[in-house]
């Protein structure tokens, strides 16, 4: 999709604070400066319209994108940074499995993970839960200019294997340097959300 109009319509914590609208919704998660910020600014065609950052822990909200007044892309806080406490940790769990579990516009989840390594076993436990709820996943391998090329089947079939895949499952590879992956992206959120 091109993407002309775009608008950060609400940074969320509660469900009353979701927009309600009613425009279907995709959601990004994956661990701590995996690149789910990254990944919806190329999605927008944007440098920095969602805020990135070097250090994990950027993301503290449920940020709702409203995009062409058609979809919301939501940018959720990243697991798995280590310098949280647990009371945090605990109220970002309620948090995203609020978002989650409850919400009747969420059509699909993009689950990010770092292409350079290993699913970590919080991946594989974000994706056992989104299973469990029967959300539509696409998996997507991130970083991927940073691999060589000649590693890319590899990494992909490595992945799939870790991940334990369900047929219905997609995964692509991604480079939110690069712009590998954009349209295959695109179209996956086209799919559910039409
Ligand atoms: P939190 O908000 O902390 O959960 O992180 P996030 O998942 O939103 O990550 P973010 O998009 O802020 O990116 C983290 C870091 O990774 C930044 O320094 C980005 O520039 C870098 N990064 C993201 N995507 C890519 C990519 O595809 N390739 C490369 N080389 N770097 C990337
Ligand atoms: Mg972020």
């Amino acid at each position: 999709m091109k993407v002309h109009n775009v608008e950060l319509t609400i940074s969320a914590v509660r469900p009353e604070q979701y927009p309600g609208d009613g425009f279907p919704e995709i959601a990004l998660v994956g661990r701590s400066n995996v690149g789910k910020s990254s990944l919806i600014n190329t999605l927008i065609g944007r440098k920095s319209y969602a805020r990135t950052s070097g250090q994990p822990g950027k993301t503290q909200t449920l940020n709702f994108y409203n995009v062409e007044s058609k979809l919301f892309l939501v940018d959720v806080p990243g697991y798995g940074y280590a310098k949280v406490s647990k009371k945090e940790r605990e109220k970002w769990g309620r948090m995203i499995e609020t978002y989650l579990t409850k919400r009747p516009s969420l059509k699909g989840v993009i689950s990010l993970i770092d292409a350079r390594h290993e699913p970590t076993e919080l991946d594989i436990q974000m994706l056992d839960f989104l299973h469990y709820y029967q959300l539509p996943v696409l998996t997507v391998g991130t970083k991927i200019d940073k691999v060589s090329r000649s590693k890319w089947n590899k990494v992909t079939s490595s992945a799939l294997k870790k991940i334990g895949f369900l047929n219905k499952d997609a995964f692509t590879l991604f480079s939110a340097v690069d712009k590998t992956g954009n349209d295959a992206i695109w179209a996956w959120i086209e799919k559910m959300t039409k």
